[in-house]
């Protein structure tokens, strides 16, 4: 059975990640956090910062896994732009740490990276396409995946986007944002001007095992296929889970005043993944209404 190293795993890409892998590998979830959680009878759990080399080291030498999936990121874009120094720690210099680790022990490293390695000026796009990330978080990302290059370790790096879903104690997402405002009948204002294609995590988690398994080594996107702006992204949200759509009101970003600047042709093609991995994401309608059932079977 391969063993397999999660970053992250309290995440949400880390929890889907860590509930996926379970089944079928022996898993060492870390976060930074005191306890897992997801409790389960078959976890075990350490803590890890990923900025902390000789940690990772004595973990690296302790569990001997084949795999480490990196799932463990500063994720904040707009705080990105005011904590460079810390986003810089986490986003590269502890990758460039676990590539090295990689690289000593031939461990297959698989690292997430994001859309926003592209300016937005005509996505999707796809991955021969030329990064010009606009924002710190896009730049420390491209950073990362560069590192993972020149270190040479067998590695695999996923792009993504709008990553959504549930879990537990998990940052807001998108969906959830629109969500729990719908519920308590509170107005939301939405741009229509920022597109991407939104990524159900439980998805990218079955993405990221077809990797581990084809042992698909080289970067790759992952993500959901409909190319939506994330006005139509929360409509479709009220209408599965039958919420007033009529709160939601249409704005452009350039009235949100965010810190970071955001592409706004975003997006990403999926087309290598699905040819060569046999990667079949859930149409948004799909994934909105697992997401509906998994929350309804929770409360
Ligand atoms: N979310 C998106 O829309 C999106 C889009 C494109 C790409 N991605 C990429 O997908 C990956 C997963 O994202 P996600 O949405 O699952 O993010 P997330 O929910 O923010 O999870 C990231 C996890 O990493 C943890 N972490 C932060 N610093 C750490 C450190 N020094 N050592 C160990 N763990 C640390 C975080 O803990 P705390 O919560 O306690 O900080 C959190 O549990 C990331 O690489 C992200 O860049 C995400």
């Amino acid at each position: 059975m391969k063993k397999v190293l999660l970053t992250g795993s309290n995440g949400l890409l880390g929890q889907a990640l860590e509930q996926l892998f379970q089944k079928r590998y022996q898993v060492l979830s870390t976060g930074i956090e005191d306890a897992a959680e997801v409790k389960t009878s078959e976890n075990s759990y350490q803590i890890l910062d990923i900025t902390d080399l000789t940690k990772c080291k004595d973990v690296i030498n302790e569990f001997k896994p084949d795999v480490i999936v990196n799932a463990a990121s500063f994720t904040n874009v707009d705080e990105c732009e005011n904590k460079k120094e810390q986003c810089w720690q986490i986003n590269v210099k502890a990758v460039e740490n676990l590539a090295n680790l990689a690289r000593r022990h031939d461990i297959h490293l698989i690292h997430y990276s994001t859309d926003y390695v592209f300016d937005g000026a005509n996505g999707p796009y796809q991955e021969a396409d030329r990064p010009q990330p606009l924002g710190y978080y896009g730049k420390s990302k491209l950073a990362s995946e560069n590192v993972l290059r020149q270190i040479g370790c067998p590695f695999s790096i996923i792009r993504t986007c709008v990553l959504y879903g549930t879990g537990i104690a998990v940052k807001k997402n998108f969906f959830l944002w629109v969500l729990e405002n719908l519920q308590k009948e509170k107005p939301i204002s939405v741009v229509t001007d920022q597109f991407n294609n939104p990524t159900l995590a439980e998805d990218l988690a079955t993405g990221s095992l077809l990797i581990i398994e084809k042992a698909a080594v080289g970067l790759y996107h992952l993500a959901g296929e409909e190319y939506l702006n994330r006005f139509e992204f929360a409509s479709m949200i009220a209408k599965i889970f039958d919420l007033p759509a009529d709160r939601i009101k249409a704005i452009k970003s350039s009235q949100l005043k965010q810190s970071a600047p955001r592409p706004l042709l975003g997006g990403l093609k999926i087309d290598q993944a699905k040819e060569k991995l046999g990667y079949h994401p859930r149409t948004v309608s799909e994934s909105l209404s697992y997401l509906k059932r998994k929350i309804t079977n929770h409360e």
